[in-house]
């Protein structure tokens, strides 16, 4: 086994690392000096500054997997928007198409005369019969949980331990020495979080038995593979029981759920597989998560410009 190195020498090297960043990209630096005069924390998006840069790159242009900032350095980019660019930036037939409604309207407040064309090839794609279209996950999210209360009449979100669903406060929390707790940074919330959710460990099938088995949970909300916490795959039959054992009971004619049901939110499944494919049987393994997805009554994953959610009652 090799040692690690010293902390004092992997400190040498980071700042080094740190120089050379600020010394090659002199304009982005500029522009993020720029920013800071009119942008909380300096960005547009709050997490735009999370990244461990002296700061945040600005971009010039992007195309396929390639990005090039305005320093005229290019990077091969792994995210991918975070898969709303999951086909490549501007490949031009989606530019195109995006071009072509920007000169028909943008903004009409009615549906496309396309709509029912879309919600057919949806239908036929992904064997849920109803959908709904919202701009980013939180809010699909938000809307699931709000449907998952509705329909089963109970008023807790079960979720995983290190879950990001994006900034939906019931599910901003954390598991501390077995308690759940309002997850640190989660400020200005409505209520306490924690009142409102029941965390367990992600693949503690124990754990996720006895947190179902008070009778309270409307929904289990879960990613496919855990893709923000680092990668953390399924075990194998835990999504399984999931579905079968616990959770996503058939509603009744009047659309009444007695068990709770599963939302599964896949998000960040494409960035999630780029991340594992580093090894074939992490690579096998999501590959098997994806195509068992407990796809209950009620999923959502994000799509080119936006998200959609669907709900099968
Ligand atoms: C699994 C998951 N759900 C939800 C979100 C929130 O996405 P949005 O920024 O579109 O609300 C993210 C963002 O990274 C995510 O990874």
């Amino acid at each position: 086994m090799t040692s690690a190195p010293p902390a004092s020498s992997l400190s040498r090297l980071i700042e080094r690392e740190r120089q050379q960043f600020i010394e090659l990209r002199p304009r982005s630096r500029a522009l993020a000096a720029r920013s800071r005069a009119h942008w909380l924390s300096g960005v547009p998006m709050h997490w735009m500054a999370d990244w461990g840069t002296p700061f945040p790159l600005s971009f010039a242009a992007a195309e396929g997997t390639t990005l090039r900032d305005v320093d005229g350095i290019e990077y091969v980019d792994f995210c991918l928007g975070d898969t709303g660019a999951l086909f490549g930036h501007s490949p031009p037939t989606i530019a195109g198409a995006i071009a072509g409604q920007a000169a028909r309207g943008l903004a009409c407040m009615l549906p496309d005369e396309r709509v029912a064309a879309v919600g057919e090839a949806l239908a036929a794609r992904f064997g849920l019969p109803f959908w709904q279209v919202t701009q980013t996950a939180t809010e699909a999210n938000r809307a699931v949980l709000r449907f998952a209360r509705a329909m089963t009449g109970r008023s807790k979100v079960l979720v995983f331990h290190g879950c990001y669903h994006g900034t939906v406060d019931e599910t901003m929390v954390r598991l501390r020495g077995g308690r759940t707790i309002a997850r640190e940074g989660a400020i200005g919330a409505p209520f306490d979080n924690a009142s409102a959710a029941r965390v367990v460990e992600f693949n503690d099938f124990d754990a996720l038995q006895s947190a179902l088995s008070f009778g309270d949970v409307a929904a289990v909300i879960t990613e496919p593979v855990m893709t923000n916490v680092g990668m953390v795959l399924p075990a194998s039959g835990f999504l399984a029981a999931l579905r079968r054992r616990w959770a996503s009971g058939p509603c009744d004619s009047r659309r009444v759920c007695e068990k709770s049901l599963i939302h599964v939110d896949s998000t960040g499944m494409s960035r999630g597989s780029a991340r594992v494919s580093s090894s074939a049987s992490g690579r096998r393994r999501a590959t098997a998560a994806r195509r068992k997805l407990p796809c209950g009554p009620i999923t959502s994953t994000r799509c080119i410009s936006g998200c959609s959610i669907a709900a099968c009652w």
